[in-house]
Formats: structure tokens, C-alpha cells, sequence
């Protein structure tokens, strides 16, 4: 049997204590209708804080960028009666003993045009390409790039005002952030474009920004190399390229970062260190030298992109992952379909009862428990 003792081991990220190894990965449900987290909402993050999951990342929640979003239903993480909302649920998080950080989210050129909060608003993007790498709009100016990152930070301030224990940046998957790190969608040639330092300028501003606006609360960033339109899609081709990109956010001041992958186990450069060698995870934590979380089918056996057509998965071993944490390749493990169909995931693991960890079902995208 698993001996899975490594993932109940506390963590520490500048400050903040976690009981243990294990994050819920940020899940978008669009459960917030008008963009105000409300009773089910607090009930949905209360329940997993209450077992025992160690930190709780939020679904992607919304910057006041008004084309932030395609879809009304998503969180806003701005104006009174959403930050009301959102002081319910963490108060309950931390009643349940839990803690939490909200993902702050703008989905770029990602967002479908005319939809969302605010359908008139035009999307957000650093060169006004689409991710098919076609030009749809100008190329936004410098003031108004500094005002897509201060959106992030004026969050981040309110996330530390309202009580959260840190804050995670979305700077994956092809939504705003990502855009400006993807060659494909920015051509930029003024500081935010160029070279893979330049391109990763936009976080490190937002970071250094968000830092101002919150002090010592920890802030973590997730990011990717594959793309919503292209999984095969690399931002740092080498070794050497991710030192690079990963080292500015390091010096802008982040804590820790969250490394995206659809599969836990898949090595980042198996022609540097073969096919068993280090995930993204690893490779970022080695570069960087700070705390890395790792994610992608962590108790399952398929990616969870099937997820969204349709699609279950069988529940898998948790042996290998456990190994490579214990090793120290990554610090912590985001676990996304698993506690989204089983609020009990972190409890029934810690306590063994593997027999009553179920297969995830696709019907569990639809349900809201
Ligand atoms: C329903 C659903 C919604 C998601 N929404 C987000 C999101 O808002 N932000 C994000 O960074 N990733 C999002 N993801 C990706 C997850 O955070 C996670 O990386 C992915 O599901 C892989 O983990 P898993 O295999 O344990 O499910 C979502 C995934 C699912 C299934």
C-alpha cells in the first residue's frame, strides 16, 4: 500500500503554514451568477477547507479589466457586493481550518469577443493577436499595459484586505499573462516584447506591483507551456530558456510558482535527463530555486481537457507522485477533478481508505456540492 505520509508533511511558504502537501487547483465552475460569490459558493469552499485540504486555490476570479472575461457567471474579484462575497467564503474557509488564495484571472485574447460581464468592452491582449496568430485589434500602449497589470495588483490588495492567506497570479494557459510570454500572440517591441526576458516583463511588472499592494503575503504565479490551441506549445524550449524566464519572475519578487501540466509524470526535457527525468515542476524549482506546485491527473489515469468533452477517468496510483515529492522535485500537489467530485479526497487519502476513492465521473462537472 502507498505510503503517502510525505504529502502530510507541513510546508511553508514565506510565512504561511500549511498543513499539509495538497492544493485544490483553481477550477473555474461559473457558479457565481452576475459575478458574486454567494451561499453555494461559501458552502463549496467551506466543505473542502473542512477535509483537510492544505490550501485552497480559487477558480479563476475576475480582474476589474472590463474585458477580463466571456462568461457572466464567472467570479469578479472587484466592487462591493463581490469582495463581500468572497469575505464569506474565506471566513468560512477559515473556520473549517482552512486556508486560501484567490487566482487572479484575465482571460486576454482567450475571451470569446462580446461576452461576459461586460460584452461591449473590448479584450485585452499584448499585440492585439488572436491565439491563432491573427491581428485583430491595435496594439494596446504602454499606460494601458501598466493599467492591465495594476488590475491584478488592486486585487491582489483586496484579497489581503479581505483577509486571504496569499494570492495566485492565472499566468497560464494562454489567458492574459501567458500572452505576453507566447511569441505567437506577442509581437511587441517596446520593453514587454523580445526576448523571453521581455516577454515575461508583464508578470514580473505585475508582480512587483502586487507586491507593493500586499506586503508579505506570500504570491505565488501558475504558469504553462502548452497552450489552450496548442498542447504541444513551448515557451522555453531548453533547460537554459526556463532559467531565463523563470529567473525574472524569481527577481520580481514571487514566492512560489505553480508549473501546469496535464500529466504529473511527464518529464519537461526527456532528451536532457530521459524519460523519467524531472517535470516541469522540477526543472522550475531547480532553476529558480524556489517552491514549485505540481498538478496534472494526480489520482486519475487521463488528462482532464477529456473532461470537457464528456469524458470520466478511472482513479490511478498515487505511489510515483508521492516518491517524487518525497525526493524533493516539487513541494506541494494541486489535485483538480478529484476534490472537484469528492470534497473528502485529502481526508480519505491521509486516513487510507483508498477502497473508497472513486473514478471521476464526467457527470461531476455538472454537479455543485
Ligand atoms: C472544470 C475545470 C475548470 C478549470 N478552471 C481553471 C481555472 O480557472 N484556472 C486554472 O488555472 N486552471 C483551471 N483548470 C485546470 C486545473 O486547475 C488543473 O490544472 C487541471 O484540472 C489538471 O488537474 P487534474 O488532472 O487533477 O484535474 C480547470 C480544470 C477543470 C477540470
Amino acid at each position: 500500500m502507498t505510503d503517502v505520509s510525505p504529502l502530510f508533511r507541513p510546508f511553508q511558504i514565506r510565512g504561511l503554514e500549511l498543513k499539509n502537501r495538497i492544493v485544490m487547483a483553481p477550477m473555474t465552475r461559473s457558479r457565481s451568477p452576475g459575478g458574486f460569490p454567494n451561499d453555494d459558493n461559501v458552502a463549496y469552499y467551506g466543505r473542502r477547507a473542512a477535509a483537510d485540504v492544505g490550501l485552497i486555490l480559487s477558480e479563476g476570479t475576475l480582474t476589474r479589466r472590463r474585458g477580463a472575461s466571456d462568461d457572466a457567471n464567472i467570479p469578479l474579484f472587484w466592487g462591493e457586493q463581490a469582495l463581500a462575497g468572497w469575505k464569506r467564503v474565506i471566513d468560512a474557509v477559515h473556520a473549517a481550518g482552512g486556508k486560501m488564495g484567490p487566482q487572479l484571472w484575465h482571460q486576454g485574447m482567450s475571451r470569446k469577443p462580446n461576452s461576459g460581464h461586460f460584452p461591449d468592452a473590448p479584450s485585452d491582449g499584448p499585440s492585439g493577436i488572436t491565439l491563432r496568430g491573427k491581428k485583430v485589434g491595435e496594439e494596446p500602449s504602454e499606460a494601458e499595459v501598466l493599467d492591465m497589470a495594476q488590475a491584478y495588483a488592486d486585487g491582489a490588495r483586496d484579497a489581503k484586505q479581505l483577509g486571504f492567506d496569499c494570492v495566485e497570479l492565472h499566468g497560464a494557459h494562454a489567458y492574459l499573462i501567458d500572452e505576453f510570454f507566447w511569441e505567437v500572440t506577442n509581437q511587441r517591441t517596446d520593453r514587454f516584447g523580445g526576448s523571453i526576458e521581455r516577454r515575461a516583463e508583464f508578470a514580473a511588472e505585475t508582480i512587483r506591483r502586487c507586491r507593493v499592494a500586499i506586503g508579505e503575503l506570500p504570491l505565488i504565479i501558475r504558469i504553462s507551456q502548452w497552450k489552450s490551441v496548442d498542447y504541444a506549445a513551448k515557451v522555453a524550449r531548453t533547460p537554459e530558456e526556463l532559467g531565463r524566464w523563470v529567473g525574472v519572475l524569481r527577481d520580481a519578487g514571487v514566492d512560489a510558482i505553480h508549473c501546469s501540466q496535464r500529466r504529473i509524470l511527464e518529464p519537461e526535457f526527456p532528451d536532457v535527463d530521459g524519460p523519467k527525468g524531472l517535470n516541469l515542476a522540477g526543472w522550475v524549482k531547480k532553476l529558480s530555486g524556489l517552491p514549485t506546485i505540481s498538478v496534472g491527473s494526480v489520482g486519475l489515469t487521463s488528462e482532464f481537457t477529456g473532461a470537457f468533452r464528456g469524458e470520466g477517468s478511472a482513479a490511478g496510483k498515487l505511489d510515483e507522485v508521492v516518491e517524487r515529492l518525497e525526493r524533493g522535485e516539487f513541494d506541494l500537489v494541486a489535485v483538480g477533478r478529484a476534490l472537484l467530485q469528492d470534497p473528502e479526497w485529502a481526508v480519505k487519502v491521509q486516513q487510507r481508505r483508498f477502497d473508497e476513492l472513486r473514478d471521476y465521473d464526467a457527470s461531476a462537472l455538472f454537479t455543485y456540492f
